[in-house]
């Protein structure tokens, strides 16, 4: 049987590691984990080896969300190396919150917009070459339009970049999904839940979001079901664990 290739953005960490640590226990995957950081990648893949887990085929490539000459590269790679690709996931993405506003949208848009929309370009035409492609950008509910018209919408200092990113993110998605349809390919943005991250800070508090946050498993459950077909009704739309978000 041939196996699904996944190839994953920002997989170093989080719901990407999560993801890719979950994906990888099956044995129908061949798991490609990319992120900016050659070295924390084969420290990831180390740890994930080690659980004593790993069915499928697991590999590594760099790939920055922010330089396209290493999304240009790693694309390539995947096309000689596959021919094509079944799953993309553009999961990679910064909290970035500092004073600076200019610095903020500026960060924040080049690695949670521009970089997403560089990346499915890239690998589109690969998507294009599967028997079941499937296009998931990992977004987040604060990123939706209709939860932040609510008086009691979560709210954070500096929040602006992040979160207009994320709505940006949800329309790129949606006119890949409007444009893509009907050369089958099917677009998810999957919103993964407030789960253990680096996002917010390295601190063991800002990670654990005050001891909030959920394991990262979670998501990678979710996002499991997503390319395993288990969401299909919900094609084209903002999905969470429990049902779909409005835009
Ligand atoms: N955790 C939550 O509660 C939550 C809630 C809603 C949505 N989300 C979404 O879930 C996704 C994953 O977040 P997370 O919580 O797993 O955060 P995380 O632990 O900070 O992981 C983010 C990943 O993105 C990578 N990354 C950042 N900039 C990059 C770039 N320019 N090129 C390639 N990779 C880059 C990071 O790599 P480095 O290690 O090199 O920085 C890291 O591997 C994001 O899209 C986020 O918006 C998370």
């Amino acid at each position: 049987m041939a196996l699904r290739t996944v190839l994953i953005t920002g997989a170093n960490s989080g719901v990407g590691y999560a993801t890719a640590t979950l994906l990888s226990s099956f044995p129908t995957y061949h798991v490609i984990m990319t992120g900016r950081s050659l070295p924390k990648l084969q420290a990831a893949k180390q740890v994930i080896e080690a659980t004593g887990t790993v069915q499928s085929q697991l590999s590594i490539l760099h790939l920055d969300v922010t330089d396209l000459s290493t999304i240009t590269a790693a694309a390539k790679q995947v096309e000689e190396q596959h021919g094509h690709l079944d799953v993309l996931i553009n999961n990679a993405a910064t909290g970035i919150r500092i004073p600076d506003m200019q610095t903020r949208l500026t960060e924040a848009y080049k690695t949670n917009v521009i970089g997403p929309a560089l990346v499915s370009e890239a690998f589109r035409p690969l998507l294009l070459k599967s028997a079941n492609p499937y296009s998931l950008y990992i977004s987040s509910g604060v990123g939706s339009i209709n939860l932040a018209m609510k008086k009691s919408a979560y709210k954070m200092q500096y929040e602006d970049a992040y979160r207009s990113s994320k709505a940006a993110l949800n329309m790129l998605a949606t006119l890949e999904y409007t444009d893509f349809k009907e050369q089958g390919l099917k677009v998810f943005v999957v919103s993964p839940g407030f789960v253990v991250s680096n996002l917010r800070g390295t601190s063991e508090e800002e990670r654990s979001g005050w001891g909030q946050a959920g394991d990262p498993m979670g998501s990678a459950e979710l996002i499991r079901g997503v390319v395993e077909g288990e969401r299909e009704e919900d094609v084209g739309r903002f999905v969470w664990k429990e049902g779909v978000y409005e835009w």
